[in-house]
């Protein structure tokens, strides 16, 4: 489904059937004042399980000619461990992906997040306080990923210096959210990989709040996103940091326990 512009929403509107099946009168048209803190507080939400899609570009020099300067994406595990709306990340120099960013001269990389798309999640701005469900009185288009805030970060990636105050802070905290990680960060003994703890600072945000006749669509003023605090998000109970997005009990029964970590 395509995002309509703002004059093809109103003539819609103006069709009484589609008004009738459209928004709770109470939910009014997203306050941009609530814009930054919501997209910080995304970070924060539970229902992406701390994965996103870190996209880079292939150097000119890339030994197939055919993917040089073509965009490279993959699924990445990320946290939001760094001041100020910065991510954490482990960056394997396996991965095409980090070798794109850590190889460059740049050293850009832009990383989009999205929430469960699933009909039957509820979108926290539109679930009444306590409640997991969506309002009786939303339709059914108006459930699906579209209806949803997801937002594109645009930065540049930084190496957290191996045994600096900020790699073991990184370690720590991005440990906490995604305990299986353990088996490849730096340090880990079962893991044939290399891998560094990199920050991305986000330069230039984009978010898409949902369908643009109820949600903000835009970029962020990035000195906003830096300051927001997630709470300020109104978005009631629903933003609490997961202890981690892992199922503890998959990891009691089914998983190795971890190497101890050299760092520690
Ligand atoms: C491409 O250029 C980078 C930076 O100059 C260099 O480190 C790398 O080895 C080169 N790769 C190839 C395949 O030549
Ligand atoms: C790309 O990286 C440079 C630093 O290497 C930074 O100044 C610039 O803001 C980055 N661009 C984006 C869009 O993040």
């Amino acid at each position: 489904m395509r995002l309509l512009p703002p004059h093809a929403l109103l003539s819609l509107c103006s069709a009484a059937l589609l008004c009738a099946a459209g928004v709770r009168a109470e939910e009014e048209y997203e306050p941009i004042a609530r814009v930054p803190a919501r997209a910080r507080a995304l970070l924060h939400d539970p229902s992406h399980h701390g994965v996103g899609v870190l996209s880079t570009i292939y150097p000119d020099n890339h030994t197939d000619e055919a993917l040089r300067g073509a965009v490279c994406s993959g699924a990445e595990y990320f946290a939001p461990c760094g001041p100020e709306g910065d991510l954490v990340f482990i960056a394997l120099t396996i991965s095409q992906n980090w070798r794109n960013v850590l190889y460059s001269a740049s050293h850009n990389a832009t990383f989009s997040i999205t929430p469960d798309t699933s009909f039957s999640s509820p979108d926290a701005r539109h679930t009444a306080p306590g409640s997991h469900d969506w309002s009786p009185a939303r339709p059914a288009w108006r459930r699906g990923m579209p209806s949803k805030p997801r937002m594109t970060l645009y930065g540049d990636v930084h190496e957290l210096p191996r045994g600096s105050p900020e790699a073991h802070e990184a370690a720590r905290c991005f440990l906490h959210l995604h305990p299986d990680a353990r088996h490849w960060a730096d340090g880990s003994r079962d893991s044939p990989h290399e891998a560094r703890w990199v920050r991305l600072r986000a330069q230039k945000v984009y978010r898409v709040g949902g369908f643009g006749d109820e949600s903000r669509i835009g970029w962020i003023d990035i000195d906003a996103y830096r300051k927001a605090d997630p709470r300020d998000a109104g978005l009631g109970p629903g933003i609490e940091e997961p202890a981690h997005h892992a199922p503890a009990a998959l990891f009691a029964e089914n998983m190795p326990a971890p190497a101890p970590l050299i760092f520690q």
